[in-house]
């Protein structure tokens, strides 16, 4: 089909990637052994059909425990380095020309692994993209909302020495019952440090989760944020204070946030005016990087050129990139 096609080859902006969420079995079975922490890949029996069994999840905690246990093979700034070169791989053939990646801080270092080790690795492998084949990319530090908000200020604090490639802060993990509200320090602190705030909002948690990362964390975007369409005055707020949507549907679909890819809300929040992306949020684990979600909407909701255009240009228009620069033909 021409639009999936046209869609698939045009320069993109991804702005809801975590790289966690790029680990691929085979890799992460290659870092197990490395490291000799194979054990914790044995519950899934060491093997790469094993583990892509366990990829059958039936909300978004049955993904996270998948997610966490996986994450443990990373071990040093050469885990990382590998880990995000080869998302970037996939991201450069998929024609995305600027990335704003996430990693999980607090879960890190509270499994005993250094910051300095989680960046100097991610930040190694972009920007060897950035003068390879010119990507040009931002940072953010996701916190995790399940752990206690003292961890993630902790986080928070520690960016300092980083803080020349750490562009900005995230929220992830488990929504409920972990409303945004709780992690108002973490946000303050980055905030007064000149940091961007996005958080994830409305994916499985109702309407005043993303209502209060607006008025209390004041993000400049929501992650997912799909559930806003169950409220018409939030959908108002949203379109009104020109805050994007990074949506990810093959992600809403495989963690049954939506019953099924036909029954996605994107139109709906298209059509509230609302400022929507399209990304791959965990692509090892949800089926596909980028490009698939482009196919996957452009198949199931049947877009139209303009919707597809819409979306790629927004991919620039709600990114941290200069004003100047958010251009799809650039
Ligand atoms: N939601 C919450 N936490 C996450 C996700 C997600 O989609 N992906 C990785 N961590
Ligand atoms: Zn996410």
């Amino acid at each position: 089909k021409f639009l999936t096609f046209l869609a698939a080859n045009v320069p993109k902006a991804e702005l809801h990637i975590h790289i966690e969420g790029a680990l691929e079995p085979e890799l992460a079975l290659k870092l197990a052994a490395r490291n000799n922490v194979t054990e914790v890949l044995s519950k899934y029996d060491s093997s790469v059909a094993k583990l892509r069994e366990s990829y059958n999840f039936s909300d978004l905690q049955s993904f996270l425990n998948v997610y966490y246990d996986t994450m443990q093979v990373l071990r040093t700034a050469d885990d990382f380095f590998c880990l995000t070169r080869a998302y970037l791989e996939q991201a450069r053939i998929q024609h995305v020309r600027h990335v704003e990646l996430f990693f999980d801080g607090p879960f890190h270092v509270r499994r005993g692994v250094r910051l300095s080790s989680v960046i100097d690795g991610i930040r190694s492998a972009l920007e060897n993209a950035e003068a390879e084949w010119g990507l040009s990319w931002r940072l953010l530090m996701c916190l995790q909302r399940e752990l206690p908000p003292e961890e993630a200020l902790h986080c928070v604090r520690q960016i300092g020495p980083y803080r020349p490639w750490i562009h900005g802060i995230g929220l992830d993990g488990a929504e409920k019952p972990n409303p945004p509200e709780r992690f108002a320090d973490a946000f303050n602190l980055a905030r007064s440090m000149g940091l961007h705030c996005v958080a994830h909002a409305g994916e499985e948690g109702p309407p005043p989760y993303i209502y209060t990362a607006l008025n209390v964390l004041h993000v400049e975007r929501i992650d997912h944020g799909v559930r806003a369409v169950e409220d018409p005055s939030l959908l108002e707020m949203l379109r009104v204070r020109l805050v994007p949507l990074t949506v990810c549907p093959l992600s809403n679909w495989r963690l049954r946030v939506v019953e099924s890819l036909a029954q996605h809300p994107i139109k709906e929040l298209m059509d509230a005016g609302l400022c929507v992306t399209l990304n791959s949020d965990d692509p090892a684990y949800f089926g596909g990087y980028i490009n698939e979600n482009f196919s996957a909407m452009i198949h199931e909701k049947h877009l139209n050129c303009t919707q597809v255009l819409g979306l790629l240009e927004n991919s620039f228009v709600a990114s941290f990139l200069e004003p100047n620069q958010r251009n799809l033909f650039l």
